[in-house]
């Protein structure tokens, strides 16, 4: 998973290409480069590491070039290194591409290109491509990049640029993300919005199987049989600041301090759909897709269909229902929860429950994305780019959408909606409290997170947060199963995160807090204001504003962001940009 930038015309190819790498970052972070056609040569500088080293090694540099494409990689193919950094080229430096997701028959082209006398120099899928290209160019960039398209499997998108056209790029997407930038004598090519928003906001993103022809003057797009599309032209309206960091020191930080907005945008959101949505009535079930924090999303919501709606659901892990047996029919809705819209094992489950004839709802953050329009409904959610790897106001803005889909016919229950972003503000006041207990926690090995009921996947959600951004084992658990194995995990070194609040599970969740005092584990809950039981099982408790049952994982979930936030800072950890980890999987 990758990202992939191009731009045609007559500004400062080089510093269009670093600013808009710069905002893919997210995307993958392991090497970056870009290639340029200067005075009729190719021009390529590549390194590993972050984009700054790309950077460093470029400063000062001056460049008359009118088109370029650049790159920032997450590895899938290959160890990351220089000769594995994008851009790749032919072996007369003639072509270059940048490349993001997988060709699955790269080993059979690989071996046809030795077997042709063609020396391969990296262990990369993507190095295929740029010699395909060379050898199928009879002097038209378009017609090479179709032909080569048919030749590969996966998927993948690409741009690629030529000495031959100096000014020209063409790209082409099956399956990864591509968007255009529309500009005025110039374009611009990238795997994301944000990318594009310093230049323009004028966007056009592409389509399954689509080709773009990109010139200074003019950009044309084509379907996979070359004939001619016109598109219709997105105007977005997220101003640049708001995929700044704002003020805070992380863009995680900012992302959690921006969700009652979040909570209100979304809302108003949703109101202006109300009529395009499909009515749950007429399903038989939800079947649920998502990975990571949408899956947790997912599974809140299930509680709130049974009991608002008494429509039975699934919850699948998007990886697990494409390779199901799952009997799925026209009766069922599936309902695939992403913040990217571009997460392959979630595309890839939805897709296959839609075959089997299901109907596809999808709820995702980025309007445009290959999910929304590979579906039959798509509710929005309107969190802005979440620039962060570890989602968080994302994750609020998936709650207020399902929220709001599973009370659609009892309005007051819906406008308890109304009562968040004031409960979630009240929570963010106990910032500097939260952060004054990382020092102590930021020592630990392994920690437990337990809930039970609307608050178990809140439990999830807290130890995914912990475990992705500060690299500190966590576990989190129904609250009943600890008796049943892993209460043996408990010691007087193991922090315990409770989220007992009072619902109906409440008694129940005290008796688990005993369980952890008697083996002398170290018990931290989040609870009601005012819980004196709570606070006296407590090593330390941290106390959010009462609220109905039903609300809770809106709110219970923001110290967990917080806790895990200022422990990973404590450490002195990359907050935005955990290792090993991407901001969006386009592979399955
Ligand atoms: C966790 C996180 C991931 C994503 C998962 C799905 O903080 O960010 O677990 O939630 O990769 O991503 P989307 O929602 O884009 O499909």
């Amino acid at each position: 998973m990758c990202g992939i930038v191009g731009y045609v015309g007559s500004g400062d190819t080089l510093l269009v290409l670093l600013e808009a790498l710069e905002k893919l970052e997210y995307r993958g972070y392991d090497s970056s480069g870009v290639a340029l056609i200067e005075d009729g040569k190719l021009f390529i500088e590549k390194k590993p590491g972050k984009i700054r080293e790309l950077i460093k090694s470029l400063w000062g540099k001056k460049t008359s070039a009118k088109a370029g494409i650049g790159h920032t990689r997450w590895a899938t193919h290959g160890q990351v290194c220089e000769l594995n950094a994008h851009p790749h080229s032919d072996s007369k430096g003639e072509f270059a591409v940048v490349h993001n997701g997988i060709i699955e028959n790269y080993r059979h082209l690989k071996e046809q290109l030795l077997a042709k006398g063609i020396e391969y120099r990296s262990q990369t899928d993507s190095e295929a491509i740029a010699h395909l290209i060379a050898l199928n160019y009879k002097g038209d960039l378009l017609e090479a990049t179709h032909k080569v398209t048919k030749m590969l499997e996966g998927a993948f998108a690409f741009a690629v640029l030529s000495t031959h056209e100096p000014e020209r790029i063409v790209a082409f997407r099956r399956s990864s993300p591509l968007v255009v930038g529309l500009g005025e004598g110039e374009n611009f090519l990238a795997s994301d919005i944000p990318a594009l928003l310093p230049f323009t906001r004028r966007v056009v993103p592409l389509s399954e199987g689509e080709l773009v022809d990109l010139r200074p003057d003019g950009v044309s797009i084509y379907a996979e049989d070359l004939s001619p599309i016109t598109r219709e032209v997105m105007y977005v309206q997220w101003d640049v600041i708001s995929a700044e960091k704002g003020g805070f020191k992380h863009f995680m930080l900012k992302e959690i301090n921006e969700q009652p907005r979040v909570v209100s945008e979304t809302i108003r959101g949703l109101i202006s759909r109300e009529s395009e949505l499909p009515n749950l009535a007429d399903f038989r079930r939800v079947i649920f897709v998502a990975c990571g924090t949408s899956l947790h999303s997912a599974m809140i919501a299930k509680h709130w269909l049974s009991r608002f709606q008494k429509i039975p659901s699934e919850v699948y892990h998007a990886s697990e229902l494409r390779y199901s047996d799952e009997p799925i029919s026209s009766q069922d809705l599936v309902i695939a929860i992403s913040q990217s819209g571009e997460t392959a094992d979630t595309r890839f489950a939805a897709l296959s429950a839609k075959e089997r004839g299901a109907t596809l709802l999808s709820i995702v953050n980025v309007v445009g994305s290959a999910l929304d329009r590979e579906s039959d409904f798509s509710l929005y959610t309107h969190a802005g780019p979440e620039i962060g790897v570890a989602a968080t106001k994302t994750f609020i803005a998936q709650l207020s959408a399902l929220y709001y889909l599973s009370t659609y016919n009892d309005q007051k229950l819906r406008q308890k909606l109304s009562l968040i972003p004031a409960l979630i503000e009240e929570v963010l006041t106990l910032s500097e409290r939260i952060k004054a207990l990382s020092p102590e926690l930021s020592s630990t090995k392994s920690a437990l997170y337990i809930g039970r009921y609307l608050n178990y996947p809140i439990a999830l959600e807290g130890a995914l947060k912990l475990k992705e951004i500060s690299y500190i084992h966590a576990e989190g658990l129904p609250a009943g199963e600890m008796k049943h194995g892993p209460i043996a995990l408990i010691d007087e070194k193991t922090p315990v995160f409770a989220i007992a609040v009072q619902d109906r599970v409440y008694e129940k969740m005290l008796s688990n807090a005993e369980e952890v005092l008697a083996r002398r584990g170290k018990l931290i809950s989040v609870g009601f204001k005012g819980d004196e039981k709570l606070q006296s099982l407590s090593k330390y408790a941290i106390e959010i504003p009462k609220t109905d049952e039903y609300l809770t994982p809106f709110i219970t979930i923001i110290p967990l962001q917080l806790l895990a936030y200022f422990i990973a800072d404590h450490l002195g950890l990359d907050v935005d940009q955990p290792r090993n980890l991407a901001k969006t999987v386009t592979v399955e």
